[in-house]
């Protein structure tokens, strides 16, 4: 079976996306800050857990370093962080090395065992928050100025990598009810994590670099 690489696997959406790769008896590698979840994923059948802070690069070198040689068929930079509502500049920077620079970063890190893998993809779970075009209610300048950032540089990444034959999506997964999402969102992990499977299963080289919904809209930059 292939093996899938899913970073913030402990709750909410990355967890769903976690469960239900397992369930179909993909090889699932996953992180988590806190020893308690880790352990707590490691108990699901196909899981191994490793601890990882995405916002150190020293985490980031032990993890690596951790993986075995295995290659790594699909690896979905889940975790990410909303920050301050307004702009302050200490929550900010943290809010672009989570969702911006961490994501980034362990794609470079991770590049050569997606490239030696069958499935050779890589997601990111961004969101249409950073949808410049779409914005039609302001607000939200951190996160949606972390999100527009990302997906520009999973833009270029998505280009680079092509000649490693890595194709790359920038999803977004719907308003969902997650800590972060909070309980009025609109759909269930569930519905967004089977929905977003989909559209990494669609990825290919032929439309690498589409920035779309779980439900395969395409999202206006
Ligand atoms: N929910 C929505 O409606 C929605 C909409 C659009 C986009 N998104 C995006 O979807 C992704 C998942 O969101 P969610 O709703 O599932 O959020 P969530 O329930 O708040 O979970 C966030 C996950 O990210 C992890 N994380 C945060 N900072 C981290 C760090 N420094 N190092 C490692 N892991 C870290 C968390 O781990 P801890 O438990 O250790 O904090 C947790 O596993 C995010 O990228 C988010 O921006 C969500």
């Amino acid at each position: 079976m292939p093996t899938i690489l899913i970073t913030g696997g402990n709750r909410g959406i990355g967890r769903e996306l976690v469960e239900q790769y397992a369930k179909d008896g993909w090889n699932v590698i996953t992180t988590a800050r806190d020893q308690t979840d880790i352990a707590d994923l490691n108990r699901i059948e196909n899981v191994r857990a490793h601890r990882l802070d995405v916002a150190e690069d020293n985490e980031i070198d032990r993890f690596v370093d951790e993986l075995d040689d295995e290659p790594i068929d699909v690896f979905i930079n889940n975790a990410g962080i909303y920050g301050p509502r307004t702009p302050k500049r200490d929550e900010w920077l943290e809010l672009m090395n989570v969702n911006v620079i961490a994501p980034t970063l362990l794609a470079e890190r991770l590049k050569d065992k997606v490239a030696a893998s069958e499935q050779k993809k890589m997601a990111v779970v961004t969101s249409k928050m950073g949808s410049i075009a779409d914005n039609g209610s302001g607000g939200s300048i951190p996160y949606r100025s972390s999100k527009a950032a990302v997906n520009a540089a999973w833009k270029s990444l998505a280009l680079d990598y092509k000649d490693e034959g890595i194709s790359a999506v920038m999803l977004h997964p719907g308003w969902v009810q997650t800590e972060m999402g909070g309980p009025n969102a609109l759909i269930d992990t569930e519905t967004s994590a089977s929905g977003m499977r989909e559209q990494i299963e669609e990825t290919s080289l032929d439309n690498s670099g589409r920035f779309v919904d779980y439900a395969g809209n395409d999202i206006p930059w």
